[in-house]
This record gives C-alpha cells, structure tokens and sequence, in this order.
C-alpha cells in the first residue's frame, strides 16, 4: 500500500462518519433486510449464491442479543419464503458471548436448530484471536450436540490454525478459509504477505485432502489460482467447494471465477451497524486513499 493510502488508513477514526459511510456504501447491502434481500435476489439472478450477515458485534446486553436473535429469525422466514440460495454467517460476540459463553451458545444452538428446521446452514465466523478457542468450541459442541448445518471459518493468518485445521479435519468440518482481517501480535499471527500466503495454501490443502467442504474465501488472484490448481490436483467435484467473496469487492474476479464454472458465494452485510465493518474493509482497499480524498473535497463525485 502506497504512503498515501497508509496515512488515510491510519486516519480514518478522524474521518467524519458521513464520508466514511459514503466511500464504504459499495460493500454494505443497506441497513434493511428487504435492501438486503434485494441484493441477494439479484446476485442469486446472477448464478451467484449469498451469505447473509447483520452488522453488529461485541453485544454486551441481554435485550440487544434478542433483539438480534429475533431478527435472525425473521432472516431465516424471508430466505425460506422468498427461496433465496442464501445461507446466514453470525459471529458469536453478536450472539452474547461477552455477557455469558453459556447464554451465548444457547442463542447459537437455537439459531442453528431454526436454520435446520427450514433447511439452511449457518457459517461462523472467526472473530479477533481472544475469541479463536472459544469459537472452535463452540462449534465442535455443536457437532457433537448432532448439528451438521454448521461451519465455521478459519484464519490463515494465525500460527496455530494447521494444528485447528487438522483436529477439526477429523470431524469432517465444513471450513471458510480466509486470510484473517484483525490486526494480531507477531507471535501468534503471520504478518508477511507471502507468509500468510503460503499458510493459506498449505491450510487449503490440508482441507480438502481431508475431504473437508471449504469456501475458499479470498480477493487474491494468487491464491485463486492456487485454488484451481489444487482443485484440478484433486479432481474435485464442484459439490465439494465453492469460492466466497465480498460485496463489493473485486467483482471482474468474480466473474471470471464463475465464468471458469466454479460455485461463488457472496457475502451480503447488512444493517445499522455498519461503521466497524466499512472501516476493516476500507482499509483494505488498495485505492482508499482516492476513494476518500475525493468523496471529501469532491462530495458530488460518483
Ligand atoms: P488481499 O487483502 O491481499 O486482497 C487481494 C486483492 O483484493 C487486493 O490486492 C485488492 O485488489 C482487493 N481487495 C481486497 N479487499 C478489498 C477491499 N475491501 N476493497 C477493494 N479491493 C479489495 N476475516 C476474518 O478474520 N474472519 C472472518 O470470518 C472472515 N470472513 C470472510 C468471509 C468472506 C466471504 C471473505 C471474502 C473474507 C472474509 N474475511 C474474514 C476477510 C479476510 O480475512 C480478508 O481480510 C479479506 O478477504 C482480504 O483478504 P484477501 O484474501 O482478499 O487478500
């Protein structure tokens, strides 16, 4: 990333919100469900599948963590009745894992239990590295409670993922693969590109050795193209993996990738939470600092 684009990165904290909602709307569905399932109504018109996630995490009150299980609820009715090709990714701090771990499972295995009960399947996601172990738990307590509409996503950024990788292998775990977007320590997280590159490709490796279902979730070309290869290698039918991207992110790959004939889910937030996410994804942005610049001093610049 250019100087340029470091310093806005750095800066965004002190960037009004208004501009920051503005330059972040392209990966953002709105703040509504019917704005969300329009979105996916349209990818799915696209041959593109969907997973669908509400914008919110770090829950710290009760009636916050039903109100968000309620509206869950009412995600999982609308897929079902609209027939959507969409799944739903939670992430447990939104679920109440900060006011109890317990209470927090609980409101997962009833969401999972609902997801089962019209059919669907609930992604985990992988929050920050405090959250890794109890994450993983909570997942093989769902297997083990006998839910198998359940996945969960790992980080290619983390050290200890070839060892979680390989115990969860053996329960025949449905993985997202991704490169990890929080910023960890250097002794528990690889901080190199090539690095974490060539973890991920190790990872994805170890995963579908195992006969493991995996979303290759990634925006990079290299590791797109390493996916091929392996998926060639193993003479993979396309039941056994699908690629997964980001709204608004890098959509000419996307469309190559389901052109090339590969299954491609997108990852659709939506909500009224939606500063936390913007910023993680804008810093990402490889031209962030035109994007904001220009939305700053140009305000009627499309
Ligand atoms: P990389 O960041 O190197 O991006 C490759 C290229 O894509 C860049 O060079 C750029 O051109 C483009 N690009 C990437 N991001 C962009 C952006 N925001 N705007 C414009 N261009 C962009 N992380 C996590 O910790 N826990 C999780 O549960 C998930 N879940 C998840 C689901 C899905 C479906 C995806 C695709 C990603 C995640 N992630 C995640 C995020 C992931 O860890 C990672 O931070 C991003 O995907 C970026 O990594 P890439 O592999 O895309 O490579």
């Amino acid at each position: 990333m250019s100087i340029l684009n470091s310093v806005i990165a750095k800066t965004l904290p002190f960037i009004p919100k208004i501009i920051v909602g503005k330059v972040s709307s392209r990966y953002i569905a709105g703040t509504k469900l019917s704005e969300a399932i329009s979105v996916i109504r349209q990818l799915n018109a696209g041959s593109l599948m969907a997973t669908l996630d509400i914008l919110g995490e770090d829950i710290h009150e009760r009636s916050a963590a039903e109100a968000i299980g309620i509206e869950w609820r009412s995600v999982l009715k609308e897929i079902s009745g609209q027939k959507l090709d969409s799944n739903i990714s939670v992430k447990p701090s939104q679920m109440g894992f900060r006011i109890d771990p317990e209470y927090c499972y609980d409101n997962i295995k009833s969401l999972v239990d609902e997801a089962r009960r019209v059919d669907n399947f609930v992604r985990i996601d992988m929050e920050d590295s405090t959250m890794t172990t109890a994450t993983i738990e909570i997942y093989k307590r769902l297997r083990a409670d006998g839910y198998d509409n359940v996945g969960i996503a790992i980080q290619a950024y983390l050290h200890r993922s070839d060892a979680d990788v390989r115990a969860l292998a053996r329960l025949k775990a449905s993985f997202r693969l991704c490169k990890g977007i929080y910023r960890e320590s250097p002794d528990i997280a690889y901080q190199d590109r090539d690095e974490i590159r060539r973890n991920y490709a190790l990872l994805l490796r170890t995963m579908l050795e195992a006969g493991c279902y995996v979303g290759i979730a990634t925006h990079d070309e290299y590791l797109v193209e390493k996916s091929y290869e392996l998926i060639q290698k193993g003479n993979l039918k396309k039941s056994q993996y699908e690629f997964q991207m980001l709204l608004g992110v890098r959509e000419l790959l996307r469309a190559s990738i389901v052109k090339a004939g590969h299954r491609l889910r997108v990852y659709v937030p939506f909500g009224e939470q939606w500063y936390a996410y913007s910023v993680r994804r804008l810093k990402e942005n490889p031209e962030i600092a035109g994007y904001v610049l220009k939305a700053m001093f140009l305000p009627n610049h499309k």
